[in-house]
């Protein structure tokens, strides 16, 4: 596949943040790998004139920034990662246990960090952000293919999931504790005072200043010895004194709050 040349880049950025998503935040190579095979398929060569053919045709609009939201998800993804982080959870307050799932996609990753706080009995909420309102949906509605949970844990599948005609659901219990956001996390993040930010399968897709950015973000927004999760695929863009390292394979950290 070819390289968009350096204008088209320009252009596409520009013609993403026109449609709400910052589009300077994200990687060249993966705005290329996202449009040209749309593009191409669509009979053109040049960005501007793809672009331009979409004024006017919003379903088409709609299908092109879709492909820029990947919504690839699992439930417990990397058990590893959580089993990690179940033993490093910090104490709560009386208001229980904030966690931010972001971005949650279609909400297997919120509904896994509920099951985390339900099976220890710990009181606490999630909050569950994507910018795309397709995913968010699908997570109200909370209905997945069996099939989700074949890498699940056979307890905890069956303890926090009914089964039903091919599809599995979080009970209702789970699914009471998932607060769901429909959130740009180009503007930041949605909120403070979380004791645990996942932040898990986006930094991939943007360039190194929006990770940085959004990993100082995270630091604002957890409360001081809060968590922040990147799992087995990023790290944190630079090692900074704001951070320690709780588990160096799962990539937890914790903010050590006001330093930077
Ligand atoms: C690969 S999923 C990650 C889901 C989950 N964190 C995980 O690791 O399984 C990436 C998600 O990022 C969302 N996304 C991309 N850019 C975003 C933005 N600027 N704000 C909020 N969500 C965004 C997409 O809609 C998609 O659902």
């Amino acid at each position: 596949m070819r390289r968009l040349q350096p204008e088209e880049v320009a252009a596409l950025r520009e013609w993403l943040s026109r449609q709400g998503l910052r589009g300077a935040d994200y990687r060249e190579e993966f705005l290329g790998r996202r449009l040209l095979p749309r593009m191409e398929g669509a009979g053109f060569d040049s960005v501007r004139d793809y672009l331009a053919s979409l004024r006017g045709r919003p379903a088409e609009q709609d299908a092109l920034l879709s492909r820029f939201l990947v919504h690839t998800t699992e439930f417990f993804r990397n058990p590893e990662v959580w089993e990690a982080l179940r033993a490093v959870l910090p104490r709560a307050g009386p208001g229980g246990l904030s966690v931010l799932s972001a971005p949650c996609s279609t909400g297997e990753e919120a509904f896994s960090a509920s099951v985390l706080l339900e099976r220890d009995r710990l009181p606490g909420r999630v909050v569950a952000a994507d910018l795309s309102g397709t995913a968010l949906k699908r997570l109200r509605e909370g209905r997945y293919p069996a099939r989700a949970l074949e890498k699940v844990d056979r307890e905890l599948a069956a303890r926090y999931f009914k089964l039903d005609g091919g599809w599995a659901m979080p009970v209702p219990r789970v699914r009471a504790r998932v607060l769901p956001v429909r959130w740009d996390l180009g503007r930041g993040l949605p909120g403070k005072g979380f004791h645990v930010a996942l932040l898990r399968n986006l930094f991939i897709y943007l360039t190194a200043a929006a990770q940085a950015r959004l990993v100082a973000q995270a630091g604002e927004a957890l409360v001081a010895g809060g968590l922040l999760v990147l799992g087995r695929v990023e790290r944190l863009p630079q090692r900074g004194e704001a951070w320690d390292v709780v588990d160096g394979d799962a990539r937890i950290y914790r903010w050590k709050g006001g330093a930077r």
